[in-house]
């Protein structure tokens, strides 16, 4: 092709596999003063800058960042961009959460200017943290995908989104019916799914919310459209998973209701998984389910550990992304996210190393959604969404990285006192989206 291109220079830091499964060494690719190469939305080179340069058209724009990692862009793979007006309320146990803030705030989702503020407020929050693609719950409203899909397509994110499905234990105004569910979920479809990188998720909100007609008739509509996704909650909270015990007695435990119903596969995600039984781990991995790992939601409602050294076993390895799960989850940055993935795993006797950590937010989070042919890493044909994090972000993290003598520690630094600081700029399909210092034009090499 010879259509223009643009250039990144910097350290690179990406992954050509799973660290969990391969190892690191084989898994992790580091290149310092390296050049991306960009053309048309994807990636056409990676390698040292010094043998890429010479043989690049003499226009071509080369953005130089000097003291940073640029990694592929982070993918937040489960979020609520709805909740943002109660990020940061009472961390109460989630049903309680549910009812006393959540229902009451996605009622206003009703109005379609709310909802296209809200939408673009969240993806201005996810360019300013590095985030290029997310799978997102709407409320029960068609028109919250609309205002967010609207907006997501006008940059060309990788964004993968759905229409909540609830259609009891809720106030009336947030409820559904499995059939009004089904049509307006199948006209999303053919609104949206695969208009340029965007894809559509059948959501029923989680087991107690949907009715067993609702399940059926969302496990129909993935049938009839097997290449969309699919997500929903997962045993996050002890009551919760009584009360689904409860609601659905045939079931041999959480996952089995999904199972049941058809709802289990590839490109099929589940938030928390926090409370699973070992049956329930090996029915992922059998089934291509994945999950969502939310640190700072499960801490904020006090819901549990999330045992991802069981999780990631390596007899049947489960497919594993980080979510920020707002707003019950606390904040917007991955860097946060990855850091509290590292608490909750100590708390857990399991040590989760930068690296790995950093793989969880990037092409961890892209296998999980199967788009790890796609996006999540730094390689020729990949989209180029690229996260540029600078290590000297703040007068601390500059201090402190002067006595890091690894890139391993220097990675442990960026994930303990980083956040959106860190976050240097944005690329989305090889556009600059989010420029921290913005204004400084693209230079000329
Ligand atoms: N389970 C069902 N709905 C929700 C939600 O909105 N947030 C969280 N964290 N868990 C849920
Ligand atoms: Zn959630």
């Amino acid at each position: 092709s010879d259509s223009p291109c643009t250039a990144l220079r910097g350290d690179v830091l990406s992954f050509r596999g799973d660290p969990f499964v391969d190892g690191l060494d084989a898994s992790l690719q580091y290149e310092r003063d390296a050049l991306v190469v960009m053309r048309d939305g994807r990636i056409d080179a990676i390698g040292p800058a010094a043998e890429l340069l010479p043989r690049l058209p003499a226009d071509t724009p080369v953005e130089h960042y000097p003291h940073a990692l640029i990694t592929a862009g982070f993918v937040d793979t489960h979020v609520h961009y709805p909740q943002l007006p109660i990020i940061g309320a009472r961390g109460l146990p989630l049903l309680d959460w549910l009812e006393r803030y959540t229902f009451p705030a996605e009622q206003a989702y009703a109005d379609i200017d709310h909802a296209r503020a809200m939408a673009r407020l969240y993806l201005g929050e996810n360019l300013r943290n590095g985030i290029t693609s997310a799978a997102v719950f709407c409320t029960v409203h068609p028109q919250s995908v609309d205002a967010l899909f609207e907006i997501a397509q006008g940059l060309d994110m990788r964004l993968v989104a759905g229409k909540v499905l609830m259609d009891r234990h809720a106030p009336p105004a947030l409820c559904d019916t499995a059939q009004s569910g089904y049509d307006d979920s199948a006209a999303l479809i053919a609104r949206w799914h695969g208009q340029g990188r965007l894809g559509y998720a059948i959501t029923p909100r989680f087991a107690p919310s949907c009715s067993p007609a609702q399940l059926e008739a969302a496990g129909a509509l993935w049938r009839e459209h097997p290449d969309c996704f699919v997500q929903s909650h997962l045993s996050e909270n002890r009551a919760e998973v009584d009360w689904v015990r409860e609601l659905f007695p045939d079931a041999r435990d959480y996952l089995d209701v999904y199972d049941r119903f058809g709802l289990l596969g590839p490109r099929a995600i589940y938030a928390h998984g926090i409370h699973l039984c070992e049956r329930e781990y090996g029915r992922c991995h059998d089934s291509d389910t994945a999950l969502a790992h939310c640190p700072t939601s499960n801490l904020f409602l006090g819901s549990g550990l999330f045992d991802l050294a069981a999780a990631k076993r390596a007899e049947r390895p489960v497919r594993v992304g980080l979510g920020t799960d707002l707003g019950a989850g606390t904040s917007f940055s991955m860097l946060r996210t990855m850091d509290e993935a590292g608490k909750v795993a100590q708390l857990r006797d399991a040590p989760l190393s930068p690296a790995h950590a950093l793989y969880l937010a990037t092409r961890g989070g892209a296998h999980a959604l199967h788009l790890d042919d796609r996006i999540g890493s730094i390689a020729p044909g990949m989209e180029a969404d690229l996260a540029v994090l600078d290590l000297r972000a703040t007068p601390l993290m500059a201090a402190r990285m002067q006595h890091v003598d690894s890139l391993d520690e220097a990675l442990a630094v960026l994930m303990t006192l980083g956040d959106d600081r860190a976050v240097r700029a944005t690329w989305i399909a090889g556009i600059l989206r989010h420029d921290r210092d913005h204004g400084e034009p693209v230079t000329r090499r």
